[in-house]
């Protein structure tokens, strides 16, 4: 995604918007926001509104076939949700929720029951403290991901993908991307037992992927195997078209080759 705008110091006249997946729909509508009634605002797209978010339908049935899931701390697509009015958040057919159950090919080893204390005794007798580590793991990273809205609040981007993991979560984020998932919760404490039997399957069933994954990406796919996330009911992609008819943006059935500055006597001081 690709934003030309007018030269520095002067008055936006159009701007074009190069996709309109969640991140180019987004940008229109903050442009719009920032801009006023008055901008022009192209969106290109080669191929279908909505990009990775994107279904498909069997069965007369829609199901996300891209991202599928939103977590509680996605406050912009809360916000969008909530702005768009028509739309409504509902459950994550991903995860639907129901018990939970550790099978190890043979027997089912461990089964979640209707008793939290009970489950919280069995967890603890056959992992330790294990799974208080991670979650305390996975918290602490999601908090430091939150920066992120207050960067944006006070108008701040990032010129790389470096730069940005660095402001949220200094070097330790950055290392996170270049050592195993495995490597970092062993340091943590978390037991080999709970790695192989509950941390392993989460990869499998999130990104096909054991627990040599990459730290940082580990640790998002376990933020999207808790409880508290949801969808966006018929399809996630209809925020991507709600946000492009709000923003009142021109979309454009085509595929851009190329970006380059335009220099008008409008734009100009
Ligand atoms: C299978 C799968 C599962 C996922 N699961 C989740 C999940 O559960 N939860 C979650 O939060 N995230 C999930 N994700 C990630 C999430 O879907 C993406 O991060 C997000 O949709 C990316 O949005 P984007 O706008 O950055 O890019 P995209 O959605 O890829 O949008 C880019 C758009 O630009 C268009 N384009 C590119 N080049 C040009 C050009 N030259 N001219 C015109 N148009 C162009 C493309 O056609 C596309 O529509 C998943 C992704 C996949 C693939
Ligand atoms: C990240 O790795 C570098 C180089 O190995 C090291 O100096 C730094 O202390 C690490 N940061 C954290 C937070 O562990
Ligand atoms: C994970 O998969 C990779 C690629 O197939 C492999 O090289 C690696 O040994 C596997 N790691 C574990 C812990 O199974």
């Amino acid at each position: 995604m690709q934003i030309s705008l007018c030269p520095p110091f002067s008055v936006l006249c159009a701007a074009a918007v190069v996709g309109a997946g969640i991140g180019g729909s987004a940008t229109a509508h903050f442009l719009r926001q920032h801009f006023g009634p008055e901008v022009q605002v192209d969106v290109f797209e080669k191929g279908e509104v909505g990009g990775r978010l994107a279904t498909v339908t069997v069965n007369h049935n829609e199901y996300e076939s891209g991202g599928s899931i939103i977590h509680s701390l996605n406050l912009h697509m809360q916000e969008f949700v909530k702005q768009l009015g028509e739309l409504r958040p509902g459950v994550s057919k991903l995860w639907p929720g129901g018990k939970t159950a550790v099978f190890n090919g043979e027997e089912v080893i461990l089964e979640e029951t209707d008793w939290y204390l009970l489950d919280l005794f069995r967890l603890w007798w056959r992992y330790g403290i294990s799974f208080i580590r991670l979650q305390m793991w996975v918290e602490e990273i999601m908090e430091k991901f939150m920066r992120i809205y207050k960067y944006q609040a006070h108008g701040y981007a990032f010129s790389s993908v470096e730069e940005l993991l660095d402001s949220l979560g200094g070097s330790g984020f950055i290392n996170m991307t270049r050592r195993p998932l495995s490597d970092s919760l062993l340091e943590l404490g978390v037991s080999q037992r709970f790695i192989d039997e509950v941390i392993a399957p989460v990869m499998r069933v999130n990104y096909g992927q054991n627990v040599s994954i990459p730290a940082f990406v580990g640790a998002v796919s376990l933020a999207g195997a808790q409880n508290n996330l949801w969808a966006v009911e018929g399809g996630n992609k209809h925020v991507c078209s709600g946000l492009l008819k709000m923003a009142n943006a021109n979309l454009l059935k085509a595929q851009v080759k190329s970006v380059s500055p335009v220099h008008t006597g409008i734009c100009l001081k």
